[in-house]
């Protein structure tokens, strides 16, 4: 569904790579996950090329099982003569009839609670996926693949270590709660990488920290929405945990921007840390301004977690450095602040709602 927010978000981010989009002029891109949260949007800019940029159409073949995706989010593209959907799970071999030329591989499930409700659907979609997407690369010579990884493959980093840099190598268990995720993406980037190497695949890896906005559902179970849905209900928002640990977040797009940068340029085989570098807040202070942004009048409450894995191997500090993908693209930079971000999301929920 394509609501006036969502609709400006798109423009933002399409204007901004009206250049870069040239290469997708007739083009076919495989998009896993295209029902979720960023594979949505990630259909929509490509749309948006297809309606005022490109000449000739690129052609969108969206892969979804709707594991925790929802058709919702593309149902104003179902009908395009440019863009066809396959239910299918990526997990499991699958044959794509058109000649390929991008692949951007977002099939995962990616939120804490439900990947933990779901490890091995979870572990199956970063392993067995990648590799069956990576093995549709290699046979369509595709001029770009990008996975989007994850933040959580540095697991809780050393405090010299933050800001996080793509060179660090993590703080990772493999036996915790969050392992199912963390460690099934840092196997998805090992086997980006030996394709890469043994193969020519042109890879690409981008590690998101906490994107958030439009389109992720109030259901969703991450915190940010988690919170939102408090605020929605007129509820107090509830603290599972004392609100000290921080996080950098990434309004949409930002993100979807750096994204299709790193998708669209010769970066092959590097990896880059996609996240707003310049405001790193407080789960505590995440609350307050959500409060602030539903202009309720709500209080923050602590509560513990009924679920006693909740706060296991969660991150202290989750604060990207984001040099590198500067330095590749000067022109992006994260441009949406947490304020504005959240005034977006909470309307576009308005929006939404009438
Ligand atoms: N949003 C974030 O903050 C964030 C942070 C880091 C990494 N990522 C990564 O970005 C990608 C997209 O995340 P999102 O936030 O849009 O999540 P999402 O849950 O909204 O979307 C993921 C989509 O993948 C689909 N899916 C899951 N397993 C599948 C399978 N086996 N076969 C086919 N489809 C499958 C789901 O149904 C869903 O529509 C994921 O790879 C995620 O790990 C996201």
């Amino acid at each position: 569904m394509q609501t006036k927010i969502v609709k400006e978000d798109i423009e933002n981010i399409a204007k901004f790579l009206k250049e870069d989009c040239k290469k997708l002029n007739g083009k076919t891109v495989l998009i896993t996950g295209a029902a979720g949260f960023m594979g949505s949007y990630f259909c929509d800019v490509i749309a948006y090329f297809n309606e005022n940029f490109l000449e000739k159409n690129c052609k969108i073949i969206a892969v979804d099982n709707l594991i925790s995706g929802n058709k919702s989010k593309i149902s104003n593209l179902l009908k395009k003569p440019f863009f066809k959907f396959i239910e299918a799970n990526v997990s499991k071999p699958f044959e794509i009839e058109e000649k390929l030329d991008f692949i951007i591989h977002a099939a995962s499930i990616a939120s804490p609670i439900i990947f933990r409700q779901n490890p091995l659907e979870t572990m199956d979609s970063n392993t067995l996926g990648t590799k069956n997407l990576l093995e549709l690369a290699k046979k369509n010579k595709v001029e770009a693949f990008l996975f989007t990884s994850t933040s959580e493959v540095y697991g809780d980093p050393s405090p010299e270590n933050i800001p996080t840099k793509e060179t660090y190598r993590g703080n990772v268990s493999c036996t915790g709660p969050r392992a199912c995720y963390d460690e099934s993406k840092r196997f998805g980037e090992t086997l980006c990488m030996v394709y890469f190497t043994k193969f020519n695949v042109p890879i690409r890896i981008s590690r998101s920290f906490n994107v958030y906005g439009p389109r992720l559902g109030l259901h969703d179970k991450r915190v940010l929405p988690d919170f939102m849905l408090n605020a929605w209900n007129n509820q107090n928002i509830v603290l599972l945990s004392d609100g000290s640990p921080t996080r950098g977040f990434c309004y949409i797009t930002d993100s979807i921007r750096g994204h299709f940068k790193v998708l669209l340029s010769d970066a092959n085989g590097e990896v880059f840390n996609i996240g707003n570098d310049l405001e790193e807040i407080s789960i505590l202070e995440l609350a307050k301004c959500i409060v602030k942004t539903s202009g309720k009048n709500l209080e923050v409450e602590f509560k513990k977690s009924k679920d006693k894995y909740y706060l296991i191997d969660n991150p202290n500090r989750r604060c990207p450095n984001v040099t590198k993908l500067k330095e590749f693209f000067s022109d992006w930079k994260p441009e949406v602040m947490l304020k504005e971000g959240l005034e977006r999301t909470w309307q576009y929920h308005l929006e939404v709602e009438v």
